[in-house]
């Protein structure tokens, strides 16, 4: 669904800190390809234990994270979820819930990849939150 113009999605994705860097280009390429989205309160973005198919990118509104029912602390800032899935191929990690009204922008498995191939300060903003999720998991006893 096209919610917004190709302008203003530009500006959008130029208020996310993950895209810190990007070119105007690069920007709007990736508001020619992404999906907006308007998330209303109390809406999942993405489900634990299910197969992913997306990344979000969240420029508006906040996030609740939980596992097994149980809200975890947010690790790596709430500016982006669901690269898990996308880079290992494994079932969703944790339930992500917007707890507000979220705007966010969506790509897919393949334009995610891409994205990340062709900015090493995308990639490495990824791993790094990546990193700080990983180590909250492995901190919680109930995952295996
Ligand atoms: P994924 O496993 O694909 O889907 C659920 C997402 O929640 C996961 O990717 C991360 O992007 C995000 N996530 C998991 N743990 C945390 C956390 N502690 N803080 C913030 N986001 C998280």
């Amino acid at each position: 669904m096209r919610l917004f113009s190709q302008d203003t999605k530009v500006t959008a994705l130029k208020r996310a800190p993950l895209f810190d860097g990007l070119t105007r280009k690069e920007l709007t390429e990736l508001a020619r390809v992404s999906e907006d989205l308007d998330i209303p309160a109390g809406k999942a973005l993405c489900t634990e234990g299910e197969i992913g198919h997306e990344f979000f990118v969240i420029v508006d509104g906040d996030i609740e994270v939980t596992r097994k029912g149980k809200p975890v602390p947010l690790r790596g800032g709430g500016e982006f979820v669901g690269e898990i899935a996308l880079l290992e191929e494994t079932p969703r990690t944790a339930t992500v819930t917007a707890t507000t009204p979220v705007r966010a922008f969506v790509l897919t498995r393949h334009d995610f990849r891409a994205l990340i191939d062709a900015n090493p300060s995308v990639e490495r903003k990824v791993l790094r939150a990546l990193a700080r999720r990983v180590v909250e998991l492995s901190e919680d006893p109930t995952v295996a």
